[in-house]
């Protein structure tokens, strides 16, 4: 899409749908006061009859007939000032873009939201309506025959009336475009099926985007596994014919320490011998939403050239039953030389995530922080599509990515490393098994990941997510995307000014 960032004013501006807001209780202000004006006061009557509230995300069409150069009026509700945050701004955003899609519009133009009435400085809330534009109108078509029945909206005009402003309006706009675009690869990566989506094509995927935007791209195959005593990551993957690749991204290489970011990438999750239950099975192709996270995240940090070394690593493999597939029971060898007794074949993600974060410390990193679609048991403590599980061995990492993640609009729920769990996980003949008892199951998977850590680390549980059954006003059905705008955003927050 095309984005572009006039100064002037929205009454004036010709586009097949216009854009306004308008906050819960309160007349039509701003721009939205100026079009209530050229409307001769439709918006303000419309509210005095109760059928425009500005209820968050209400969506009310106009139609100027010529009172303007636009064909479509789109008013949006915010819900209460009092309540307004940037992520309502975001939503208002994506579900007012949505309806100038459905209606057939092509060019539209907008407001930026939050920078008014909302009190936000016009930078944060252009890339806040940017974000939620083109997240909102994110569509997964590639295995559809029938073209869509709405062709894209082509142009986007993002209009400030306030012409000291639009610099910053246009800083906003372009890294509302760099996350959205990188959130949504990682969409498209979670939601092509596995028979799609194999670990060679993932890579395949990490390298025609490195190479696009000057990254540093390598795939580690089964042979270097071998070489570097990865033997948990290849015990999940020896039941699998896939070959498994263990993608590497790096951006600036000699800008000191990196920050290292691991996703989990189970291209599809079976289960292996201790299968899973066939109903719902076909969500495991969404396993590697922590990979795409972190390839996606590479995209953004590339884009905005952050001044910064940063790492990204994405373990891929398929975990599948067969006759050569690992089995309950079976001892592995982590690299860092601890054994773990494989008490489930389906607790395989904190297996290949253990030689990955064994291989992170030879980069002497500042911090790692990985992202995995890790336990039923996260999902079921903090709710479907409500926040992910955090756990840290570093206040201030955890803090800090906290504080990102709530300006991403993102939630992130801390959750205890208690010792405790440490006893959950003591096996008779290894090290470690590999799951605890029943009570506990996230606490247990965070321990035994602390196990192969040796550096400031988060581990982000993003099971609850990674998939959306629903549509949410910018997060369509299917992959999220959870996670890029969380990295990027404590990636920038580390910039100094
Ligand atoms: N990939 C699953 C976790 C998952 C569940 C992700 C639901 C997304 C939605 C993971 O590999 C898994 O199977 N975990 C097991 C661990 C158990 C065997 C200790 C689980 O949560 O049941
Ligand atoms: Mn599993
Ligand atoms: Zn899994």
């Amino acid at each position: 899409m095309d984005i572009r960032t006039t100064s002037g004013m929205i009454q004036d501006i010709k586009a097949d749908a216009v854009i306004v807001n308008l906050f819960e209780g309160k007349g039509p202000s701003g721009a939205t006061g100026a079009i209530d004006k050229a409307l001769s006061g439709m918006i303000s009557a419309l509210r005095e009859t109760g059928d425009l509230k500005g209820k968050l995300n209400e969506v009310t069409v106009l139609y100027p007939r010529g009172a303007i150069l636009a064909g479509r009026v789109i008013v949006v509700g915010l819900g209460k000032a009092g309540e307004f945050t940037l992520d309502r701004a975001r939503q208002a955003a994506g579900s007012a873009a949505k309806k100038a899609h459905d209606l057939g519009g092509k060019s539209i133009a907008a407001i930026t939201f939050g920078a008014g009435a909302g009190e936000f400085d016009a930078q944060a809330a252009a890339q806040a309506t940017v974000e939620g534009i083109l997240l909102g109108l994110y569509e997964f078509r590639v295995h559809k025959s029938a073209p869509a029945e709405r062709g894209p909206v082509e142009s986007l005009t993002l209009v400030e009336a306030d012409a000291s402003k639009l610099a910053a309006v246009e800083a906003g706009a372009r890294v509302g475009r760099i996350l959205a675009e990188a959130t949504n690869f990682a969409r498209d990566l979670v939601n092509q099926p596995s028979n799609h989506m194999t670990p060679h094509i993932l890579a395949d995927a990490a390298r025609d985007m490195a190479a696009q935007n000057k990254l540093k791209y390598e795939v580690l195959g089964l042979e270097q596994m071998a070489e570097l005593g990865m033997g948990a990551f290849m015990g999940v993957t020896q039941g699998s014919d896939e070959p498994p690749q263990f993608i590497l991204l790096e951006h600036k290489p000699d800008a000191g320490q990196p920050v290292i970011f691991v996703g989990k990438g189970i291209t599809f999750d079976s289960g292996g011998i201790s299968i899973k239950p066939s109903e719902k099975m076909e969500d495991m192709k969404g396993d590697m939403a922590g990979a795409a996270a972190v390839i996606g995240a590479m995209q953004a940090v590339a884009q905005l050239d952050l001044p910064m070394h940063v790492v990204a690593f994405a373990p891929a493999c398929e975990n599948l039953p067969s006759g050569h597939a690992y089995k309950p029971g079976d001892v592995l060898k982590a690299m860092n030389g601890k054994t773990i007794e494989v008490i489930s074949t389906d607790a395989e993600g904190r297996l290949i995530l253990a030689d990955a974060l064994c291989y992170a410390a030879r980069y002497n990193p500042s911090a790692v922080i990985d992202l995995a679609t890790l336990t039923g048991a996260c999902v079921i403590a903090l709710g479907d599509m409500v926040a992910a599980g955090i756990f840290s061995n570093d206040d201030d990492l955890s803090a800090r990515l906290s504080e990102a993640a709530t300006k991403a609009g993102e939630k992130l729920w801390r959750l205890p490393l208690y010792e405790e769990y440490k006893e959950k996980i003591k096996s008779e003949v290894a090290d470690m098994k590999n799951t605890g008892g029943r009570g506990g199951g996230v606490g247990a998977s965070a321990i035994f990941l602390k196990e192969f850590t040796s550096y400031p680390w988060a581990h982000l549980d993003i099971a609850p997510m990674s998939l959306n059954d629903s549509n949410s006003p910018y997060t369509p059905k299917g992959g999220t995307g959870f996670g890029v705008r969380t990295l990027v955003e404590f990636l920038r927050a580390r910039v100094p000014s």
